[in-house]
């Protein structure tokens, strides 16, 4: 009888500790799952494509994301900042942006695939800083009376047009890149894919 009763207790020990192991080895299993359930984050921090919607974006505006941790600047340009590219080319240093980074889509004249949308990264070749917008034009914006509108550096003030380009004179050496870019459709941008020329 006393070994019965011995042999019982241990059948249940047994049973609890057995059980308990497999429910801790449960967890173990599913941890990997639920972790390859949330991947969207990170994969954004490792460099994936990011979708930049416009369809709220008047002329004239600015919108702003991140791609790969770096500002990407969405900049719907008026006929006349476009009229502006031109006026100022003398006053750059590379106003056909040889020198500079930009994708296929981008190498003309506008350095955009659609002349009235600029995509840029939001980074002064210089040393890194962000550059903030001075769309104002003239004494408005407080940097010369015949400013056209563009982007100023305020570290060591260098001075970008209405494309990204670089003006002549200032610590800057190229003009800021622009990131490889397609159209999803008419208010979509995917910044991170090339899009055809
Ligand atoms: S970092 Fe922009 S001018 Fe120096």
């Amino acid at each position: 009888m006393v070994d019965d009763r011995v042999n019982n207790e241990r059948r249940r020990f047994l049973t609890v500790v057995t059980s308990g192991i497999g429910a801790v080895g449960g967890i173990f299993a599913a941890t990997p799952f639920v972790l390859s359930m949330a991947p969207s984050e990170r994969a954004k921090a490792a460099g994936a494509p990011v979708e930049i919607d416009i369809s709220k974006l008047k002329p004239g505006q600015m919108v702003k994301e991140i791609w790969r941790g770096k500002p990407v600047w969405v900049v719907s340009r008026t006929p006349e900042m476009l009229e502006s590219l031109k006026a100022i080319e003398a006053e750059l240093q590379d106003p056909m942006s040889a020198s500079s980074v930009q994708p296929t889509n981008a190498q003309n004249e506008f350095r955009s695939e659609k002349p009235e949308i600029l995509v840029l990264i939001g980074i002064c070749t210089h040393l890194g800083c962000s550059p903030v917008q001075k769309f104002a034009i003239g004494p408005a914006s407080g940097i010369s009376d015949d400013w056209p509108g563009g982007f100023f550096c305020p570290c060591h003030g260098s001075k970008f047009d209405l494309a990204g380009r670089v003006y002549r004179n200032v610590p800057a050496p190229d003009n800021m890149e622009v990131p490889p870019y397609t159209f999803l459709n008419d208010t979509l941008i995917l910044v991170g894919e090339e899009g055809s020329a």
